[in-house]
């Protein structure tokens, strides 16, 4: 028997990576050989001393059950409210402002189903992580798209949004830093946005998913540092990229209390919380992030370097990214993102992403992700450049 599956699923696009994992899969299949800068999934194990907390807080019976507080263990909240003041200088109430979640993705579906009713708008960055435009339109809402303008360090322009919109939004996203153009907010745009949201009665949505991935000492901002920010935002954190854990599914929401609790009530009639030993192995790993970090960091800034020093030598006009482990390309004269996208794979077999999966005004460049899964990382990404001079001439 063959159902057709609900309107819903089949109003929205594939999810763009499953479609770039087919196609590698079909390319290899053929023996060519790919340099995967496609799917941003760090490539480097967990650290172990999140796995011996794990497999420690698995040997105890207790953490086999369900999480019946809801908002994630005591112990847990308790080490986001530290790191919260340490990283950022913020006080955030465990009891009342921090939510424990199954990786960031799930928590930012789950705001928008708690906030938007049908005929509602929610004002979403573009280009753009797809999860906020596809979960409004599931909610029957209005995905009031706002352009990411290169001219002006890829923030949104507020006082472009025109009135009604304004006025019918529930919630706004922001993304940063920001995948997939690589970009960190300042804190006067994010002053900026709070003062909005508070004139306009919506609520902010900040993913800050890549928050502790950045470069040359820059130090990504939380929008809770802003005053009066409680009141209208809530951001979200994940541990997947900074921890090398994507498969854990583990993060956490934090905010002003009203906004937790309304994300709290959707999640509890959804999912019945993180697993208790992996809340207990997120703890660990918070307790490491000091002498973790600066590792992290040193390790995507040379591949950053490297790939941005190897397409600047094809005549690419390439910046390098503040944050995040993504480059964000401006595609070469005659090409649309895609055609772009796939020559590169076809004649070369470089593998990025067109920037246009992102949204219309990701049109016109592509993303290359600093995650690399062969052994030798920069020895793939200069094989990769070769491969490009060799094979593609390039004009601008
Ligand atoms: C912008 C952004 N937000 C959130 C996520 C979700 O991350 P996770 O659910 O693993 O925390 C991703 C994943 O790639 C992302 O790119």
């Amino acid at each position: 028997m063959s159902l057709p599956v609900a309107q819903r699923l089949q109003r929205i696009p594939p999810y763009p990576f499953r479609e770039v994992a087919m196609l590698k899969k079909k390319l290899v299949a053929e023996g060519k050989h790919i340099y995967d800068f496609g799917i941003g999934d760090p490539d480097m194990p967990t650290p172990k001393f999140v796995i011996d907390a794990l497999y420690q807080a698995a040997q105890d019976p207790t953490t086999h059950q369900y999480d019946e507080s809801g908002y994630g263990i005591p112990e847990y909240k308790q080490a986001i409210a530290d790191f919260a003041k340490t990283r950022f200088g913020v006080d955030v109430n465990p009891d009342e402002e921090i939510q424990s979640c199954i990786g960031s993705k799930e928590a930012l579906a789950h705001i928008v189903w708690s906030y938007v009713d049908p005929g509602d708008v929610v004002l979403v960055p573009d280009p753009a992580y797809s999860v906020y435009k596809v979960q409004t339109m599931w909610c029957g809402g209005a995905a009031f798209p706002m352009p990411l303008d290169p001219q002006r360090g890829f923030l949104p322009d507020l006082e472009a949004i025109p009135l009604g919109a304004r006025k019918q939004a529930k919630l706004m996203f922001l993304n940063y830093p920001n995948n997939p153009t690589g970009a960190v907010a300042t804190r006067e745009f994010l002053a900026e946005a709070v003062e909005f949201a508070h004139k306009w009665g919506l609520i902010i949505c900040h993913d800050a998913a890549y928050c502790e991935v950045a470069y040359d000492g820059v130090e990504p901002a939380s929008i809770l540092e802003i005053d009066g920010a409680k009141e209208v935002a809530i951001e979200f954190h994940s541990f997947s990229k900074t921890f090398n854990m994507t498969g854990w599914r583990v993060g956490w929401a934090m905010g002003g209390k009203e906004i937790i609790d309304a994300l709290s009530r959707t999640k509890s009639n959804v999912d019945s919380g993180t697993f208790m030993a992996i809340q207990r192995a997120g703890i660990a790993a918070l307790s490491h992030y000091r002498e973790w970090i600066p590792g992290l960091r040193a390790e995507y800034q040379k591949r950053r370097d490297a790939l941005v020093e190897g397409l600047r030598s094809l005549g690419w006009p390439v910046e390098p990214p503040k944050a995040t482990f993504y480059v964000w390309t401006p595609v070469p004269k005659g090409y649309n993102s895609i055609e772009f996208s796939k020559t590169l794979l076809e004649k070369t077999g470089v593998l990025t992403i067109a920037g246009s999966a992102y949204g219309d005004y990701g049109e016109g460049f592509v993303r290359w992700s600093l995650t690399i899964q062969a052994p030798d990382k920069l020895g793939t990404i200069q094989a990769a450049v070769e491969a490009i001079r060799q094979k593609l001439p390039l004009s601008w």
